[in-house]
């Protein structure tokens, strides 16, 4: 997967092979003031769910999807990012000397998931902004976003889908799933005209519109795959909602131009900047986990029983 030469199958026009999808970009900037006061002096994106970091997670889908090369942007409070995707030989060593083999051998491999790398956003200016600033690393190549507090469960295989996608029709794509109308001012909002399947054609994007504007209620999900073609647009978009560079209104120039898809999906989406949701992660996480599903299941029927909930 490492040449262009190897895709063959991709593509259904006549035109040159396209390049396979093989970098990702992780914005990871956010002040994440939703988490205060834990995001102080530790960056939201490394909140642990069950024992692993939201951005491991989020690391490990892109690997699963195929991705090799990942650029994390981040700014100066989030070191420990950087820092628990490096080698720490130090504790390999302790471990190894303890005979805990397995454990050094999973510290070794979160610096070995993919190749990793970093760039700081110097200044808050939004989300379109910390990904342009990703143009040197990309280059001409596709790539996926995905947003560095997002976790998306295995189950919902939505970077999966959105590269096979792109590989058969050579178009941007964007994560897309219905809220309930009174939400969608939370998010970037798509018009759309059906395509079949999970495939939608997206026909107008707004940024956190309010409710009676909105042109849908399908919101964007925090996974966008793009050509190059973006950092031109994000060149030229000024700063829109909150004063911020918007990624969305960036697409929204492309889409002047040039074919845009939507993927959409209806589960399995986890917005851990968000309390409530988090929590949710957490739980549905550990439910899931052969160490500790069984006893955590015991202890949650136990919490219901003694609530009231559910009967
Ligand atoms: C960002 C995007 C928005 C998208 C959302 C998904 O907003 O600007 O279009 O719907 O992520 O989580 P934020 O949550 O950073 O305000």
């Amino acid at each position: 997967m490492s040449t262009t030469e190897s895709t063959t199958s991709a593509g259904t026009g006549n035109g040159p092979v396209p390049k396979p999808v093989r970098k990702a970009v992780i914005p990871a900037a956010g002040l994440g003031t939703r988490f205060l006061p834990f995001s102080k002096a530790v960056p939201k994106e490394m909140l642990a769910v069950v024992d692993r970091p939201v951005i491991q997670y989020v690391i490990e889908e892109a690997v699963d999807a195929g991705i090799e090369d990942i650029l994390i942007i981040t700014s100066r409070y989030k070191k420990s990012i950087e820092d628990h995707f490096d080698r720490l030989l130090d504790l390999e060593d302790q471990l190894e000397a303890k005979g805990k083999m397995a454990e050094a051998e999973q510290i070794r491999g979160l610096s070995e998931l993919a190749q990793i790398h970093f760039v700081r956003q110097g200044e808050a200016l939004g989300l379109g902004h910390a990904i342009g600033t990703a143009r040197n690393h990309v280059g001409d190549e596709p790539f996926v976003v995905l947003l560095g507090d997002d976790i998306m469960h295995p189950r919902a295989g939505v970077l999966k889908g959105m590269i096979d996608a792109y590989n058969h029709h050579r178009a941007a794509v964007v994560a897309l799933m219905e809220v309930p109308p009174e939400d969608i001012s939370a998010y970037g909002c798509a018009a759309v005209k059906p395509m079949g399947d999970r495939l939608v054609e997206v026909t107008g994007l707004v940024e956190k519109p309010a409710p009676e504007d909105a042109p849908s209620n399908l919101a964007i999900m925090g996974r966008y795959l793009f050509t190059p073609d973006i950092f031109d647009e994000i060149a030229h978009t000024e700063p829109g909602v909150g004063g911020e560079i918007q990624i969305t209104d960036a697409m929204a120039r492309l889409l002047t131009h040039q074919r845009m898809l939507g993927y959409t999906f209806s589960e399995g989406r986890f917005d851990t900047g968000k309390k409530i949701d988090y929590l949710r992660a957490v739980v549905e996480m550990a439910l899931e986990r052969d160490d500790l599903g069984v006893e955590f299941r015991e202890i949650l029927a136990d919490i219901v029983a003694r609530e009231g909930i559910g009967v």
